[in-house]
Order: C-alpha cells, then structure tokens, then sequence
C-alpha cells in the first residue's frame, strides 16, 4: 500500500532547498519597530510603528533593513494612511514608478486604487508575477495598504524567488546564467483599464529583456527572475524549448516549499520586494468588496 505520508514529486523540496531552510534570518535588536517572522521561510510583522504618522529618519533605517532581511513586510495595527503619505514613505526608497496602464487615484497618479467588487470582471493580480515585470526598470518593491476587506478570503500569496534559485541543481543554474527572457504588458494590460474609462487604442505597452537571474542590487543574492504572468520567451533558445524550460521554472518557482498565504487584517500595510519575490492575489470573495492603495517604487535595470 503507498505511503501516503510520503512527499509526493510534485511537492519534494529539491535541489539544495533543504540547505536554504537552514539559513536563518538575521534577527536585529531594532531600537524603533519590532520585527518577527511571518513564516519560517518569508516575511516578517512589524509593529510599534504607524505610518499613518510618516517615518523618522531612524525609522527608516530600520525598515529598510528588515525589508532586506525579509523580502516581505506586513506593518500591523495601522490606521489608514493619508494618500499624500504614503507616497512620502514610498519616495524615502527612490522614486516612485507610474503604471504603464493603470492611470492612478484621482489627483494621485502615484498610486493605484486595488478594488474588486460585484461589479468586477477581473481582480488586480490574480496571476504571479513579480510586479510591471515588462518594465525597461521594474518596480523595486510595491506597498498595499488595504482599507476594505472581505469578511473572508482575499488573502495574498508571497514566493521567494532567492529560494527559487538556490534550489536548483548547479548544472541547471549554469546553464541558465548566461540567459535572458522577454516580459511582455501587451496580453496583460490590452483593454485592462476600460472601466476606468482608459481607451488604449494606438498605446504601444512595454516590454523587456531581463536575465533569468538576477543580482540584487542591495543584498547581492540572486533570484529566479521569469514569472508566468509577463514572462514570454527565453530569447536564446528554439520557440519549443524556451516554452518547455519556462513552464519548468514557473512551475518550480510557485512550488509551496517557497511560498507564502498571507490573510490581511484592516488597514495592514505591506511592502514587498519584487526583485525577489513573486505574488499573486486570490479572488475567491466575489461578490464581497476589497479595496486599498497601492505606491510602487522604481527599481534598477536587473543585472
Ligand atoms: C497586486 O498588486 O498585484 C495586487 C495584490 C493584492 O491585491 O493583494
């Protein structure tokens, strides 16, 4: 009889993904937030802060530090954040990016309105991805605050893309070293925004070549950086294999070993680091209501 309690292919952590459990966080005396892990493998709660207020220099320091260290922030017990503050707090990482599609809150360019209702034919993110990949310089972290929630459901999925590529074998990780994929905005964002009364017609959306790999640029670890979202081609190899190895490496880098399910609690804020991560909203709450803002921070052309 099969053991059932065997793990079964499709989940067995592979490679060296043991040898990545095993490194553990750093875990700081932080003077102003408090930190913990969400999850033993990523994400961490902070507390103690409100952003509602800003962030102090010493604040920021902090922060900054632990987003490093975790990849994904969730800031708990938050008030609602003024719009014009949360872009101030997104501007303390660089500059802010702005959406290739999505024309942004009224008067507020900078940030995106998130919100999915009975009405909705579609809900903001519901594929991984690793945000406006497709970018010549893509988002280096994004940070959502939500203000309306389903009273169930609604949660956002989180994958380490570090993990991802520490666990693949070392003959595969050489192989794909030297290789770029494409990231393409067109299927994505192509009469996406209708309803918020964008006519696309004539607009040319982005699209980029990244390497598979990249090195991040404060950390100078490397993630899997392809995502079935944007990700259309490996530019280096035949049509068939470049489809093969990326549906590999999707299916690899959305594996549980490396994810997340983070449920959100009113007014939690978080930021998470697209040169690292992956993510993915579920809509599973429909007819309920879910709504929030979400600032984007430009990033680095990845190396
Ligand atoms: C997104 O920015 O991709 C949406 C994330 C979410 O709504 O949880």
């Amino acid at each position: 009889m099969a053991n059932v309690y065997a793990k079964s292919p499709g989940t067995r952590p592979s490679g060296n993904v043991e040898t990545k459990r095993q490194r553990a966080r750093p875990r700081r005396n932080f003077r102003h937030i408090g930190v913990r892990p969400y999850a033993p493998n990523l994400g961490a709660e902070v507390r103690g802060i409100d952003l509602a207020d800003g962030l102090t220099d010493e604040q920021f320091e902090e922060v900054h530090q632990a987003f490093l260290d975790n990849q994904v922030l969730f800031f708990k017990e938050q008030s609602p954040i003024a719009p014009e503050t949360q872009i101030a707090i997104g501007e303390r990482f660089g500059d802010l990016h702005f959406h290739p599609g999505n024309p942004g809150k009224d008067g507020y360019p900078a940030i995106i309105e998130i919100h999915s209702h009975a009405d909705s034919k579609m809900a903001n993110g519901e594929y991984w991805h690793s945000d406006v990949s497709c970018d010549e310089l893509p988002p280096l972290g994004t940070m959502l605050q939500l203000h309306v929630l389903p009273e169930s459901g609604g949660d956002t999925m989180f994958a380490d893309s570090y993990a991802a590529w520490e666990a693949l074998s070392e003959p595969l990780r050489a192989m794909l070293d030297g290789l770029h994929a494409k990231h393409d905005g067109e299927h994505i964002y192509r009469g996406r925004y209708a309803n918020f009364g964008v006519d696309d017609e004539g607009k040319v959306y982005p699209s980029a070549v990244h390497p598979i790999t990249r090195t991040h640029p404060e950390t100078g670890r490397k993630a899997l950086y392809v995502n079935r979202g944007f990700t259309t081609g490996i530019e280096e190899l035949e049509p068939d294999e470049s489809e093969a190895l990326l549906e590999f490496l999707f299916e690899h880098a959305e594996k549980i070993d490396f994810q997340i399910r983070y449920r959100w609690e009113l007014n939690d804020m978080a930021f998470w680091d697209n040169r690292c991560v992956m993510h993915r909203a579920l809509w599973d709450y429909w007819p309920a209501a879910r709504k929030g803002h979400r600032v984007t921070i430009k990033g680095d052309k990845p190396v």
